[in-house]
């Protein structure tokens, strides 16, 4: 079978193991912020930014749930962060900032969803994930692969489970407003409108690991206070059951590590948690600093340590680079699709992707790889 011997023979496979060295990361800054309407159709306006108002006491994370607008799960396409990318570089030309040279400069493009994966790989025991990967003008477009099984699989929740998932937007609707709080995000909150998830507000920023620049596109939950056009009052909300033991307490400070990178990743200062009963009574409400989480699980049992992710992180995308920049032209497609495969506790595999793959990728629409050709029509006009 000489397909199967071309993909062994150029696959590479990146170990967890290795010395540790401190890597940088730069505050992430916004570009822009866009929102999804009620049908979830794009829009280049905060019509969807909610401000943080404290929620009510022991309220009932049940409430309207069968009124839940619930977006179907569906694959993670790259289409609506790349429109916010050619957007950016538009503006960047309006103002002759030279936006062409500005995408050259991008080493990766990709919703914060697959960093966080990426970047919290080191201590992932359980789950499994793919990517589908590009390069395109020496910049990496990261996308998940989502196998059919899986895709079902978020589709078929359980109910207690999907009651479960809903006691976090339950949250959400409690904890923000269509307007501002009267007194600095003070202000004790009702109910915050039914939920639809269709609905969402993102930011997409740009940032730095090592010397790589990297563009991340996120929701976000609500801001305090104002929006001021920058990350500082950025809120992320989350739910959790409450903590009564040291169990418990190590269960949620292993939770902690993927709260922080979703959160840092996005410059997203602080996050604010519902502690809720399994019944979904909210009892206790606690906001975190993002950047003073790593030092709260310091030392504990089961402790983990960013630099681990950050350091892992920065070899990841110096594989995939070298990998794919040395990628032997015998190949013959001048951009093939990469598939990243990950295996908790073991490491990643990088191999490019036979034909029969790149359909399922593909899946019929007028695409180059998994990247529409609307994207290359654009930045290489
Ligand atoms: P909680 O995080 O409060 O449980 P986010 O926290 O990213 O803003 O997402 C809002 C809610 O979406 C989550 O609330 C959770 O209910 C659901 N959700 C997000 N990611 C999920 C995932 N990978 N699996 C299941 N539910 C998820
Ligand atoms: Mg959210
Ligand atoms: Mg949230």
């Amino acid at each position: 079978m000489p397909q199967t011997a071309v993909k062994l023979a150029y696959s590479t496979v990146l170990r967890m193991a290795g010395p540790i060295s401190p890597v940088a990361f730069q505050q992430p800054s916004s570009l822009l912020t866009f929102s999804y309407s009620p049908s979830h159709e794009l829009e280049f306006t905060d019509s969807a930014l909610r401000y943080y108002v404290h929620p009510p006491r022991n309220a009932d994370l049940r409430h309207g749930y069968d009124r839940w607008i619930r977006r179907p799960e569906e694959r993670g396409r790259i289409d609506n962060l790349l429109r916010a990318v050619i957007r950016v570089r538009t503006n960047m030309d309006a103002q002759d900032l030279n936006g062409a040279g500005w995408l050259r400069d991008i080493g990766i493009v990709s919703w914060r969803g697959v960093m966080t994966k990426i970047m919290t790989a080191p201590y992932e025991e359980r789950d499994s994930w793919e990517l589908n990967v590009m390069m395109v003008d020496g910049t990496l477009y990261f996308e998940e692969h989502l196998t059919e099984n899986k895709l079902a699989e978020k589709n078929n929740v359980a109910p207690h489970h999907r009651m479960q998932m809903y006691y976090g937007y339950a949250f959400e609707s409690y904890c923000t407003s269509s307007t501002p709080a009267p007194s600095k995000g003070t202000a004790a909150g009702t109910w915050g409108g039914d939920v639809n998830t269709n609905v969402q507000w993102c930011s997409v920023v740009k940032t730095k690991l090592g010397d790589t620049r990297i563009v991340i596109g996120g929701e976000v939950d609500c801001v305090r206070g104002h929006f001021t056009g920058n990350t500082d009052s950025f809120v992320e909300l989350k739910t959790s059951l409450i903590i009564r033991g040291a169990q418990d307490e190590a269960h949620f400070e292993k939770k902690l590590l993927k709260f922080y990178f979703q959160s840092f990743l996005l410059g997203v200062p602080e996050i604010v948690v519902g502690f809720r009963t399994a019944a979904g009574r909210l009892s206790k409400v606690q906001s975190f600093r993002t950047m003073e989480i790593p030092r709260l699980v310091r030392n504990k049992p089961g402790a983990w340590d960013p630099l681990v992710c950050l350091d892992w992180g920065k070899r990841f995308i110096e594989l995939l680079k070298s990998t794919i920049v040395s990628r032997p032209s015998t190949l013959g497609d001048p951009l093939p699709v990469w598939r990243v495969k990950f295996t908790p506790r073991s490491g990643v595999t990088i191999s490019p992707l036979d034909k029969p793959g790149l359909d399922e990728v593909v899946n019929g629409e007028d695409r180059v790889g998994f990247l529409p050709q609307w994207y290359f029509d654009d930045i290489r006009s």
